[in-house]
């Protein structure tokens, strides 16, 4: 303790000792040091000098519960940064009313820190919990002392509690009995020693409980720094205008901002180690867990060896923390980039990507990860996994809720837009991040829809199809890309050369770098293409994959292969060079910092809910109406029935965790319904309680065999009484969350549960039914759409599920979303996407079905309140150097006004190159009209309009005849012909 506080109070070559110091390990450390005395009476009104203290609030996000940091409360002052790990259930609530004067009382130093903790341990024979997390922010300080008082701390069971300090994870110390004090004023006051800023201290939660158990413990604490040290500052490497990142007094090129990114690059790439080196192609994952790693992390940190973390947490001030080892502590000060899977939003819960791509408005994902990119980058995440870029082919797939559909055109628009949204023009911006375009690629190829299988993709099919999402996001700009999990020729991702070098590099001349997937290469072993981590890392990097996510193959093992000559110290620092330019193209190295007061004020700004709201009620499709929709605004009786309806969780989607709750629909429905009217919500059933049914083919549910009776929560009776005696039932129905997104493959594309005979019961009342159905990917369900008066398919919509769906419901919004992948007749058409290639002999189908292959519902198919018709299709030749143009005419033959989104196909007669999909999505159109207003609208046929991608690469158009449509959807209208002559 002494050597280190005289490291860091001596002036001079402090740096230069802190790495010798790091460059022993920091396990060699002495522990901090802690003691205990109880029951100490605060001196009233005592201030500690330079008012170093932290204040810990308590009100955590309204609503919410799980797993989040109460970092919204955390006001950090001078020389702490707090924050309150909870895992396992715990419960923020606010402080106790009850006992009111405990929130006033002032202790020494004048900090007061208070919240109320439901501390809910689910597991068993656990022996202890953290309550609150805090590090000390100034390495002055090294002495400290913790005031803790627990007089609201109850035990509700038949056990022995205490508190204690825990120090980088290890046991409790100084263990002290819980008090249950009347008084506000006595505490338990901790006083450590020997502390450093890379400790982790806790106040920790102790029991003798050997069963799963419940506790409230109200918890006020203070934490102040040894007067002796507080306020003293500490050497600074931080200049005016720059950062003194290797500590060596003065500005090298990199250091300095105003160079050009690549002579920063050049720069610091010949200062560092191999080590060094190869630290930056490692990312660590940092759970939100209570930080029990982070003394693993830290000397991997001081050492240079964490490039990046995937950054669970959401306290800017823990971000901070973790940014100031690697800055300050590490040798040449490389900022750390934090990136997490920000999908479809951060706070703000837009609905998900593939219910925004059925807006048919690439502007709208733009705006929507605008918000979401400030969000991010205000909790410190400064690199976000999205957008997905994967096709969505096989409903099967859970992932397909994170892709924009089921068509290239459409969702490489969407993809471009979503980069420009998280990116900006100026990556480094505070209200910016990177993109990551992922899974490159072929990923949701994977064979019978199940997460993580195999993949076959012909070459023909992988550039016209796979690909040009990508390369769209990529000419959009987007500073990484991730390698896919599957294989390609055999080859997993990771390690495949042809598209991660030859493809993405000497074709597209893509600069930024390619992080793998989740231990992907070690992955590698398991595909029984790599024999150990070492042979998968080399296999990794020599085919262009430069960060390796999770595995630490590349750090572990890469000094080794270089040495053995079977990597080349050329292709490390090409890889490096590349994730160095990204962290200079988001300003990490002149801003590694974020505001940690900035948090709460860029979180969910009304316009942002606003936003949400819109983008519910364009990614929403109406499937389906016989007229009962938009629902009178005179209705009286209103019933809502299904496990959604009144859910804040279901609805927000498969990528949520940092959101406060939803508005429901119950709630949306209330406040749009006349003052007099009633809503009677009734759940009907879980969403996902046993026994699940299933659907056969003619629609009827029957229960799974083997599972047991039907459970005793469902309430079908209840649920048919009130859909009969209301005007109009709105059922809202659909599948699990937990059932979509990552490892959420499906076998059946039924509803959940017993939600198909609660549909059953209440569609038998005759009542009319309009079902909003929920989901990740587009369900089969016969009946649904057969029975209801109406359908309208939500997707899973975001945290403005209510308000956005209502106004739909109540017309004051017209529907506008089309399918950005379609609905299938049933599971045994899977995989069955619009634009599959023309075949030899078509129409052949299914022999125990008396459809044809159609789907029930194609891509771009979407009704509104209105009706429009199309006339034929008519081309203008080419002339006067303007390109020839197909027209149609349009008109709004309802009686609303109406936005009618109208798509462009082509299909190409005769290809040499090979069989090109029956038709193609080249274009599409927004038109608004009135009601009996006509419009032509009109798509010029230009080569990019028409053309492919050949075999080598290279982007073809041939001569000769092709057919267009212009059309509501795919596989409707009659298309007319046209000779291309190029
Ligand atoms: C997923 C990626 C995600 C990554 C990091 C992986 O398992 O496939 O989509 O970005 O984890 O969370």
């Amino acid at each position: 303790m002494i050597i280190k506080s005289m490291l860091y109070l001596c002036a001079g070559a402090i740096f230069a000792q802190t790495a010798t110091l790091a460059a022993t390990g920091p396990e060699n450390r002495p522990q901090a040091v802690v003691t205990c005395e109880s029951q100490v009476k605060m001196p009233a009104g005592s201030q500690a000098p330079g008012d170093q203290y932290v204040f810990f609030g308590a009100n955590p996000k309204p609503g919410k519960k799980t797993n989040d940091n109460p970092d919204t409360n955390l006001v950090k002052l001078k020389d702490f940064s707090v924050t309150a790990p909870c895992e396992g259930g715990n419960h923020l609530i606010p402080a106790d009313p009850a006992n009111p004067d405990c929130g006033k009382v002032v202790a020494p130093g004048g900090a007061l820190l208070r919240t109320g903790i439901l501390f809910s341990n689910e597991g068993v024979n656990r022996t202890c919990q953290d309550l609150a997390t805090f590090r000390i922010t100034n390495p002055a300080v090294t002495s400290f002392s913790v005031w803790v008082l627990d007089d609201t701390l109850k035990r509700s069971g038949n056990w022995n509690s205490g508190i204690a300090i825990r120090v980088n994870g290890g046991d409790p110390l100084a263990v002290h009995g819980t008090v249950q004090a009347d008084s506000c004023n006595e505490f338990t006051k901790f006083t450590v020693t020997g502390a450093s800023i890379s400790d982790v201290f806790a106040v920790t939660l102790l029991t003798d409980s050997k069963h799963a158990f419940r506790t409230l413990a109200g918890l006020t604490f203070a934490v102040i720094p040894d007067p002796a040290m507080a306020g003293k500052s500490f050497p600074s490497i931080y200049h005016k205008g720059w950062i003194d990142l290797n500590k060596n007094g003065v500005m090298d090129i990199y250091e300095d901002p105003s160079q050009p990114v690549e002579a920063r690059v050049e720069d610091l790439l010949k200062q560092m180690t191999l080590e060094e080196k190869l630290g930056q192609l490692n990312q660590l994952v940092r759970f939100g867990d209570q930080g029990k790693h982070d003394v693993d992390f830290f000397p991997k940190m001081r050492r240079g060896e964490v490039s990046s973390y995937i950054w669970m947490g959401t306290s800017p001030a823990l971000r901070n923390q973790f940014q100031r080892i690697a800055v300050q502590e590490s040798p040449r000060g490389i900022p750390i980039v934090f990136g997490m899977d920000i999908i479809h939003g951060a706070s703000t819960l837009f609905p998900i990507a593939l219910g925004l791509s059925c807006s048919f408005e690439p502007e709208l994902l733009e705006r929507a990860q605008t918000v979401a990119a400030r969000e991010a980058r205000a909790e410190g995440i400064d690199w976000v996994f999205a957008p997905m870029c994967d096709l969505a082919r096989d409903p099967r797939w859970g992932r397909v809720a994170e892709t924009c559909g089921e068509d290239p055109y459409l969702s490489s628009l969407c993809n471009a837009a979503q980069v420009r949204g998280f990116q900006g023009t100026n990556p480094a911006a505070p209200d910016r991040v990177a993109a990551c375009l992922k899974h490159y690629v072929g990923y949701s190829a994977v064979t019978g829809g199940r997460d993580k299988n195999d993949t076959e993709i012909s070459e023909w099919t992988l550039r016209n199809a796979h690909l040009p999402p990508f390369h769209a996001g990529i000419n959009a700009g987007a500073l990484t890309i991730m390698s896919a999990f599957n294989a390609i020729d055999g080859i997993p991702s990771t390690a495949n050369r042809h598209v991660l070098t030859e493809i993405l590099r000497d074709e597209w001349k893509f600069p930024g770098f390619v992080v793998s997937d989740w231990e992907a290469v070690a992955q590698m072993i398991n595909w029984g293409y790599a024999k150990d981590k070492a042979d998968a890392s080399r296999l990794a990097i020599n085919a262009g994959n430069d960060m390796d996510m999770k595995s630490e193959g590349y750090v572990r093992y890469l000094a080794a292969e270089i040495k053995a000559g079977r990597v080349s110290l050329a292709t490390v620092d090409e890889a490096v060079r590349r994730v160095l330019r990204v962290k200079f193209q988001i300003g990490l190295f002149d801003r590694p910092y974020v505001n940690e007061r900035g948090f709460q004020p860029a979180q969910m700004h009304p316009e942002d809910l606003a936003l949400a709201r819109q983008c519910v009620a364009k990614s929403t499709v109406l499937l389906k109406n016989t007229g009962v929709l938009p629902l009178s605004k005179e209705i009286k009786k209103v019933a809502l029935i299904g496990p959604v309806g009144d859910d804040p969780v279901e609805i927000q989607g498969c990528w949520s965790g940092r959101s406060g709750w939803g508005t429901t629909l119950a709630k949306g429905i209330k406040d749009k319904l006349a003052k007099d009217a009633t809503l009677t919500v009734v759940k009907g059933c879980d969403i996902s309680s046993e026994p699940r049914t299933k659907t056969l083919q003619d629609g009827s549910a029957v229960i799974d065999d083997g599972v047991a009776a039907v459970s005793a929560d469902v309430q079908f009776d209840e649920a048919v009484r009130a859909a009969r005696d209301a005007e109009v039932v709105v059922m809202a129905v659909g599948e699990p969350r937990g059932w979509t997104g990552e490892g959420g493959s499906r076998m059946f594309l039924s509803l959940g549960g017993q939600q198909q005979a609660l549909f059953d019961a209440v569609a038998a009342t005759g009542k009319p039914v309009v079902t909003i159905v929920f989901s990740g990917r587009p369900l089969s369900l016969p009946t649904v759409w057969e029975k209801s008066a109406a359908v309208l398919y939500a997707w899973q919509p975001g945290i403005q599920a209510g308000p956005g769906l209502a106004d739909l419901l109540m017309g004051d919004v017209s529907p506008s979303g089309r399918l950005s992948m379609s609905v299938l007749r049933d599971v045994g058409q899977a995989p069955n996407y619009y634009n599959y290639l023309r075949t030899g002999l078509p129409g052949f189908s299914y022999r125990d079905h008396i459809t044809s292959g159609d789907a029930q519902y194609w891509f771009g198919y979407g009704l509104t309140y209105t009706t429009f018709q199309y006339g034929p299709v008519r081309i203008i030749p080419a002339a006067d150097g303007k390109p020839a143009e197909a027209v149609v005419t349009l008109a709004n033959t309802g009686k609303r006004a109406g936005d009618e989104v109208v798509q462009l196909y082509i299909g190409q007669l005769v290809c040499h190159e090979g069989a090109r999909p029956r038709q193609e999505l080249r274009g599409f159109k927004h038109v608004k009209l009135q009601p009996g207003e006509k419009a032509d609208v009109r798509f010029p046929l230009t080569s990019e309009v028409l053309g492919y991608i050949d075999h080598k690469g290279n982007p073809r158009v041939d001569a000769g005849e092709y057919e267009i449509w212009i059309a509501p959807s795919a596989h409707k209208g009659t298309p007319a012909r046209f000779n291309f002559a190029p």
